[in-house]
């Protein structure tokens, strides 16, 4: 039990508890407001994530803050952060027994951070997060509550790249997301 951020970011830091350890350039501990009350999660750290070590400063990450600033949201105002905190290599999927050992971490993270809403990007933290049965296709966009928790999944911003005419209803997610924040009365002016 990790009693503050500090802490805990300095153990993770050192964190050796499967095999990504040995490929990765750095741990991806996570960014923004950890004061916010949402949570983003992300499947895992690619290339540029691994370089840095910041989640979602690639591609996939320039087009999730675009569609942030498009609801008036930005990393002063959420927390982001993966189900796995170091690279897999060849940006192939996070393995069942990696996943399971890093998201200590992250159950850490959400301890400290208390979120009302969680939204899982992409299909692998949806599995993991919201339910194993996740059909992501059909099922991004929808509410579900989990021990106080509002949580969704949407679409993974990698996906979207590769099928751009999925963005229009990317965007509708971000519209609910919007919604709920106001409804909650949640203050997300950089708290
Ligand atoms: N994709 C993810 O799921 N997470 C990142 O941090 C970057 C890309
Ligand atoms: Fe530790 Fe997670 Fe990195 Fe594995 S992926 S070494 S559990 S921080």
């Amino acid at each position: 039990m990790y009693e503050t951020w500090e802490e805990l970011e300095a153990t993770c830091m050192q964190c050796g508890a499967c095999a990504l350890a040995d490929t990765r350039t750095h741990i991806v501990f996570g960014t923004g407001n950890r004061a916010s009350r949402v949570l983003f999660i992300g499947e895992g750290p690619g290339e540029q994530e691994d370089l840095r070590g910041i989640p979602f400063v690639g591609r996939a990450g320039q087009l999730l803050d675009k569609m942030l600033a498009a609801v008036d949201l930005d990393r002063t105002k959420i927390y982001i952060a993966n189900i796995v905190k170091c690279r897999p290599p060849q940006n192939r999927d996070p393995m069942p027994a990696e996943q399971e050992e890093c998201i200590n971490w992250l159950r850490a993270q959400v301890r400290l951070m208390k979120p009302a809403i969680i939204v899982c990007l992409g299909r692998i933290a949806g599995m993991k997060i919201i339910k194993p049965d996740l059909k992501i296709t059909a099922e991004h966009g929808i509410w579900y509550e989990k021990g106080g928790i509002l949580m969704m999944a949407m679409l993974h911003p990698a996906a979207l790249l590769r099928n751009p005419n999925n963005k229009p209803e990317a965007f509708r997610d971000f519209l609910k997301l919007r919604d709920k924040i106001t409804e909650l009365g949640l203050n997300t002016d950089s708290d």
